[in-house]
């Protein structure tokens, strides 16, 4: 279980705490498990959850993406908004706040619903998947990816959080048909070390008739 201390950092207070200065907190690369499966889609329309400081956001408006970026941090939000209109992309971006643990699409729809490395304290990340999931545009596909348990984080407090792709199955509704369920290996630095860590990778692609 996590306790009280780790639970807060999965409250949008600790994530505005942490956009509130100046210093980014993200290389602002695109992930790299986002790069790989969009390269096989044409560009539409696009929702990417839990988006931080905007650097997949980005990234897709440049490919040709027309993008909404949520969190639940507003500093978050501002800090995407403000490198969007930077890189040149504003127009083809929109942000909007939520937190994905209470998640409804409203009617929206998306050709692709992404969502990377955001993490829920307490195993409801297979409902976070399928709230996602109702966004998704008939013919369209959700990305969730985060990080496999690993011995790497196991000193932080949140080792509970992380999960398989394959737990997150259940959360499909009816007329998802998994491309992709598999921990990617990546290797990446973590306070100055090396390691060695695993991409739990979950691809799904929504029939075009339900
Ligand atoms: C680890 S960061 C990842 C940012 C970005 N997706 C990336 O991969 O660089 C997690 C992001 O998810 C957001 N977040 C965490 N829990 C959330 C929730 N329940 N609803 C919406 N956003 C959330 C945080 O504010 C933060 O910006």
């Amino acid at each position: 279980m996590i306790e009280d201390e780790g639970r807060r950092m999965f409250e949008p207070e600790s994530w505005e705490e942490r956009y509130a200065g100046e210093e980014k907190v993200w290389s602002g690369d695109p992930n790299p498990q986002l790069v790989a499966e969009v390269a096989a889609l044409t560009p539409g329309t696009a929702l990417d959850v839990g988006c931080g400081e905007g650097g997949d956001v980005i990234w897709l408006a440049q490919q040709g993406w027309t993008v909404t970026g949520a969190d639940f941090s507003a500093n978050g939000l501002d800090r995407a908004k403000r490198h969007a209109e930077e890189a040149g992309v504003a127009e083809r971006t929109s942000w909007w706040q939520v937190d994905a643990r209470t998640f409804e699409a409203d009617g929206r729809q998306f050709d692709l619903v992404a969502c990377h490395f955001l993490h829920t304290p307490d195993g409801s990340m297979v409902d976070v998947a399928g709230r996602l999931a109702t966004a998704v545009a008939p013919g369209g596909h959700l990305l969730v990816v985060g990080h496999a348990p690993s011995e790497v984080f196991a000193h932080h407090s949140h080792h509970d959080a992380m999960f398989l792709a394959e737990e997150l199955l259940p959360g499909l509704p009816e007329g998802f048909e998994p491309v992709v369920v598999e921990q990617r290996p990546r290797s990446t630095v973590r306070d100055g070390v090396r390691v060695e860590i695993d991409d739990s990778t979950l691809l799904a692609r929504r029939s075009r008739s339900v």
